[in-house]
């Protein structure tokens, strides 16, 4: 441009409306760079200032320097306008919510069922007995013939039992826990005090109050002088512990082939008398073929279902909950760590 001072006032003019019309950093950034960039009518004006008399140089100096130091000072403030509106903007976008709840890894707990057997394990730690284990895949001798159960008992036949194939192994998926009895009398010397919960196996519907997978716990005591009053004694406390002062159970005389006298527990729920399992003397048949003399030694053994102390206890209506792993229902009995 030819050098005036109107030229210059109407390029000063020109960028104070582009800095005034910058409406982001980024468009401001544009004009700083059209308007008083290197290639900018001002800068191209301020370099033809060395072909000027000395004069005119002075009298553009100062007019150049006045527009430059305008747009500067326009510069500046419309950059301190932008950014703090930017900065309001970037405020609310990238808002924090401290009130949406975290996103949390759930913890692990046990299974209601299991907290069960580690409540029923401590009782009966704390009267001195000992937890014993067997296989879930038994031998059918110990399952049954060494229980006093022959060839031919109704319970032992494919309605009942899962047998394993090929036959000639002869196991079965253990019906009860009962086995462990055997196993445990065969590999110690009395006085015997074990408690054996378990997984056990029938060939049951799933329906309200069955599962052909339910658990067990098998008390077995083996002592001189052991009478069915410290049986009953024992089952009192029992039941009084897992269900409370008031629970209403009682004995009803019933058979098994490996104890003698045999009685069925009941306890009182929804209405109606529920078994809660089997329980006898057990029979000198079952200890002689254990190797324990029965002139010297007797002994009680009970068995009973874990599903159904649950079920009573915690009011469950249905075994279905306690069996399908529905964590919703798990969740309502705690983590069950201690
Ligand atoms: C027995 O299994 C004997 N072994 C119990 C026993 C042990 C008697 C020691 C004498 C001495 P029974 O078949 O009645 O007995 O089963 C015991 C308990 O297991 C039942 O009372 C019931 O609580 C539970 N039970 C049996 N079948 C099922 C099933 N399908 N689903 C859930 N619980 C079951
Ligand atoms: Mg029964």
């Amino acid at each position: 441009m030819t050098l005036s001072a109107e030229a210059i006032e109407a390029a000063k003019i020109d960028a104070l409306a582009a800095i005034a019309g910058s409406d982001s950093l980024e468009t401001l950034k544009e004009a700083r760079l059209a308007h008083v960039g290197e290639r900018s009518p001002i800068a191209k004006a301020n370099q033809q200032l060395g072909t000027l008399s000395p004069e005119d140089r002075t009298t553009f100096g100062k007019i150049l320097g006045q527009a430059k130091s305008a747009l500067n000072d326009a510069l500046e403030a419309r950059s301190a306008v932008l950014e703090r509106e930017r900065d309001a903007r970037v405020l609310v976008e990238e808002r924090v919510d401290v009130t949406v709840p975290a996103r949390r890894t759930p913890k692990g707990g046990l299974h209601p069922l299991t907290i069960l057997t580690n409540e029923i394990c401590d009782l009966f730690l704390g009267m001195g007995y000992r937890v014993a284990e067997g296989p879930e895949l038994e031998a059918e001798w110990l399952n049954f013939d060494a229980l006093n159960i022959p060839a031919d008992h109704p319970a032992r036949t494919m309605q009942d039992t899962f047998f394993i194939e090929p036959r000639e192994l002869n196991l079965v998926l253990r019906t009860h826990t009962s086995p462990v009895q055997v196993r445990t009398m065969l590999n110690e010397k009395p006085p015997i005090y074990v408690i054996c919960p378990g997984r056990t196996y029938r060939a049951d519907e799933l329906d309200a109050t069955h599962t052909p997978v339910f658990s067990q716990v098998e008390g077995l005591v083996i002592d001189k002088g052991i009478t069915m009053a410290d049986l009953k004694g024992t089952l009192d406390h029992f039941a009084r512990s897992i269900f409370g002062p008031d629970v209403k159970t009682r004995l009803r005389s019933s058979f098994f082939p490996f104890t003698e006298p045999s009685a069925e527990v009941d306890f009182f729920f929804n209405g109606r008398w529920i078994e809660w399992g089997g329980c006898g003397m057990v029979n000198p048949k079952v200890l002689v073929a254990c190797g324990i003399d029965p002139e010297e030694y007797s002994g009680f053994a009970f068995g009973m279902g874990l599903e159904r102390t649950l079920m009573v206890r915690h009011g469950i209506t249905d075994m279905h909950d306690i069996v399908e792993g529905d964590i919703r229902f798990s969740q309502g009995f705690g983590s069950g760590v201690k």
